[in-house]
């Protein structure tokens, strides 16, 4: 049977799905691999380790079927510098890494800040490409003058599958190198940065073929994809503006379709290309979602699975008796902007058990999407339901306590598999097997359940928002 293979290059490993042109997932294959933290506030991985694991994952979702095309997603904002003979220069820097707030400054300073989100539709923030670059330039001037081509993780594991050097304009637009509006590089912002050209990929629509597949699935078209969020989106069937996307992976966003280009004039929510060509999104995220929960999980309960913690957090009611968490434990992007950011409890009494932190942590990671979805509202966006993916979505709980604080119906898709089914669906257009994004969506993407908004929690909820919105300016002043 034909398939449509779909590959996400993702923060904890790479994720491969097979489907049919009906949607149905046919096969699923996973695999991990490391990040590593050498520093505080850094975070970095070695692309060889992707590579590595995509030809694995391909393999396994492929074996006995003809494969029509293969469509990429990937974590965003990563700079992968490779030297004049193609070699890795240094281990990738993640969207997540907090290394760089002297070149945001800098960036902002040069290009002036109010004329960058003119020209790029956002500010310059710690985990975008840009600024990585410039921290490369001045912390490791060797490994800078040998860098020929940067590129995103994704688009370095196109580059092993086909050959071909290329990047899409809903992935570029996280480099803060992009004229959004416009869908090009920005002679602007690279002149005042003074950077090359010559460095960045030639740019193409999400579902335009980049190659085909040279050894593994040799002959295959292969689509440039997207970044993981407007695949997410795609995956649950947003190609144009209605639902939300909101997800709950490591990361957490709450993700618009556009009609047309449009940004906060503060930049406070990211302007960036939709995977649909000639469209655009606009996205908040934050750093911390499900990767708040796994903290808790792996440094405070390792051997209790998830479904026993997020049960305990279920016994307790509502705002857990006055305990709230403050999700920022990698610093926060939307709306805070802010690399020092940090977590905290507060409000603990003994009476909270393990449960009532959960509950907290489940509720705090809720209100900082109730941040982001109000923004967005702000840009004249009708939001009235969303549609909910990512690992975190895959309880109840968690999506009944994100309802209440959002105070909108989430609507759950047939496939959990977000980017990696937004990927596929890619992947069909650039092998003949959809006409169009649009025809791919809606021949894909079925919404199969409805979490509706618990009308005693939500009102508990919007009590409490005023209160957690002093948690930041609050443990600020404590913190730093
Ligand atoms: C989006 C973002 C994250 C990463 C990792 O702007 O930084 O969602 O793409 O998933």
């Amino acid at each position: 049977m034909t398939v449509c293979v779909g590959l996400d290059v993702g923060t904890t490993g790479v994720k491969a799905i097979a489907i049919s042109p009906e949607g149905d997932v046919l096969a699923r294959a996973e695999h991990g691999y490391p990040l590593s933290t050498p520093r505080p506030g850094w975070a970095e991985q070695d692309p060889e380790d992707w590579w590595q694991a995509a030809q694995a994952a391909l393999a396994q979702v492929s074996a006995g079927r003809e494969v029509a095309g293969v469509g990429l997603s990937g974590q965003m904002h990563g700079l992968v510098a490779l030297d004049a003979a193609g070699e890795v220069i240094r281990p990738a820097i993640l969207w997540n890494d907090q290394r760089t707030a002297d070149e945001c400054a800098e960036i902002e300073e040069r290009v002036g800040r109010e004329r960058l989100i003119e020209l790029t539709g956002n500010r310059a923030l710690t985990g975008f490409t840009a600024p990585k670059l410039l921290w490369l330039r001045r912390n490791e001037p060797e490994a800078y003058a040998r860098t020929r081509r940067v590129m995103l993780p994704k688009d370095y594991v196109r580059l092993r599958l086909t050959g071909e050097w290329a990047t899409d304009v809903a992935d570029a637009s996280g480099t803060l190198l992009l004229d959004v509006g416009g869908r090009r590089w920005s002679p602007e912002v690279l002149e005042a940065l003074d950077l090359a050209a010559e460095l960045l990929p030639p740019l193409l629509e999400s579902p335009e073929p980049a190659g085909v597949c040279d050894s593994l699935l040799q002959g295959t078209p292969v689509a440039v994809g997207a970044g993981d969020q407007p695949a997410a989106a795609l995956g649950v069937g947003i190609d144009r503006p209605g639902p939300l996307s909101v997800v709950l992976g490591t990361s957490g966003v709450v993700l618009a379709a556009l009609p047309a280009y449009r940004h906060d004039a503060e930049a406070r929510v990211h302007a960036f290309c939709h995977a649909v060509p000639g469209a655009w999104q606009a996205m908040g995220v934050m750093l911390s979602a499900a990767g708040s929960l796994q903290w808790f999980h792996d440094s405070l309960a390792p051997d209790v699975p998830f479904a026993t913690l997020v049960e305990e957090a279920d016994a307790w009611p509502p705002g857990a008796e006055g305990l709230l968490f403050a999700p920022y434990l990698a610093g926060e992007r939307t709306p805070h902007a802010d690399p020092d950011a940090r977590g905290a409890f507060v409000g603990l009494a003994l009476r909270h058990d393990r449960g009532a932190l959960v509950r907290a942590v489940l509720e705090g990671v809720a209100f900082g999407l109730r941040d982001s979805l109000d923004l967005i509202r702000e840009l004249g966006v009708d939001a009235s339901v969303g549609r909910a993916s990512g690992g975190g979505a895959r309880g109840r709980t968690w999506l009944r306590v994100v309802a209440s604080i959002l105070g909108i119906p989430l609507e759950l898709t047939e496939s959990e598999d977000g980017s990696a089914l937004g990927a596929a669906l890619l992947g069909g257009v650039a092998g003949g097997v959809f006409a169009d994004v649009h025809d791919a969506v809606e021949r894909c993407v079925r919404v199969q359940e409805t979490v509706e908004p618990d009308a005693a929690w939500q009102s508990v909820y919007e009590e409490l928002l005023p209160r957690y919105r002093s948690l930041y300016p609050l443990t600020k002043g404590v913190t730093t």
